[in-house]
């Protein structure tokens, strides 16, 4: 990541800490903050499409190497090297092959929550919403104890999702493209491959499910 895009994450990080407070009560604010995570979207490069199919060359390529680092940034040049620094960490069969929230269950990482303060707690919430898919895919549960291990509240709402079941609309083309769970899976978290569909859509459908017909079919039932 290059300096310019660095500075505007940390102001777009900033702004959503400024406006989390009136997260529950103001839909108008929340729809203006929605605009500026698709500015956001916009000037990162790298979670575009292409990037999600693309096959790596090199497996956690060394940081001046993966395409993602500032080479003219000195201090890319002494980075540790991931295939070193990841080692014994639970693995994974895609992103940089390591099974994050899995190495924090077997506690074999604990990330420090506050940069400054080493006593920081996060403030874990275990709750799951479960989006139903009108397609033949499983259906999706996002889990908020996975995220919140890692992510403080403001990082998601009300900025990329307001906190409301069913009040966000959500498909895989905005994800693809690097919007909504696109914001971070594909870039800083797991990236959307053939093999992580399920990490997603982890629920099954019901025996009798049956896929919802269309206003038109049911007007006029085809025979
Ligand atoms: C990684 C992103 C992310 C983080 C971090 C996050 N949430 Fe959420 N939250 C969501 C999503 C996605 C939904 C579902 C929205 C929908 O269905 O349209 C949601 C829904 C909610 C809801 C609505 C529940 C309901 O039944 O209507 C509340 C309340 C909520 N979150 C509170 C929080 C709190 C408090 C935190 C911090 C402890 C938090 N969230 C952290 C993404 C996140
Ligand atoms: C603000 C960043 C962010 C957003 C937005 C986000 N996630 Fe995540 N997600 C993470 C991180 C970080 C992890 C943990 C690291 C990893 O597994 O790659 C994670 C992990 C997960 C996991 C893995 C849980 C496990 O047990 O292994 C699932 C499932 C998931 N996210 C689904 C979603 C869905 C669905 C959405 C959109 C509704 C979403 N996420 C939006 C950052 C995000
Ligand atoms: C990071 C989480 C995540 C991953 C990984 C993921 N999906 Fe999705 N998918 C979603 C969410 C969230 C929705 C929207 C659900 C809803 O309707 O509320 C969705 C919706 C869909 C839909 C319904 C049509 C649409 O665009 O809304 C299909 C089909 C689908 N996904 C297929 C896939 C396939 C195939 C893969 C693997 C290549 C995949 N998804 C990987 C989160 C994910």
């Amino acid at each position: 990541m290059n300096l310019r895009n660095k500075s505007l994450l940390l102001s777009f990080a900033f702004s959503m800490a400024v406006s989390a407070p009136a997260m529950a009560n103001e839909q108008v604010s929340a729809e203006g903050a929605q605009s500026e995570v698709i500015h956001l979207a916009q000037v990162s490069g790298a979670n575009i499409f292409n990037r999600n199919l693309k096959k790596e060359e090199q497996r956690n390529a060394p940081p001046p190497e993966d395409g993602i680092h500032d080479t003219e940034n000195e201090g890319t040049f002494v980075l540790q090297a991931p295939l070193e620094a990841y080692q014994g960490l639970p693995p994974s069969e895609y992103g940089n092959y390591v099974d994050w929230v899995k190495a924090i269950d077997e506690k074999k990482l604990n990330p420090r929550w506050d940069r400054v303060n080493s006593a920081e707690e996060p403030f874990v919430m275990d709750m799951d919403i479960v989006r139903e898919v009108k397609a033949s895919v499983p259906d999706v549960v996002f889990p908020h104890r996975q995220h919140t291990e890692w992510l403080a509240c403001s990082n998601c709402h009300p900025a990329i999702f307001i906190p409301q079941k069913g009040a966000n609309q959500i498909n895989m083309s905005g994800i693809l493209l690097g919007q909504q769970c696109g914001v971070c899976h594909g870039k800083v978290s797991f990236p959307i491959t053939t093999k992580s569909c399920v990490k997603c859509h982890s629920k099954p459908k019901p025996a009798d499910w049956q896929p919802p017909l269309s206003e038109s079919t049911l007007k006029n039932p085809w025979r």
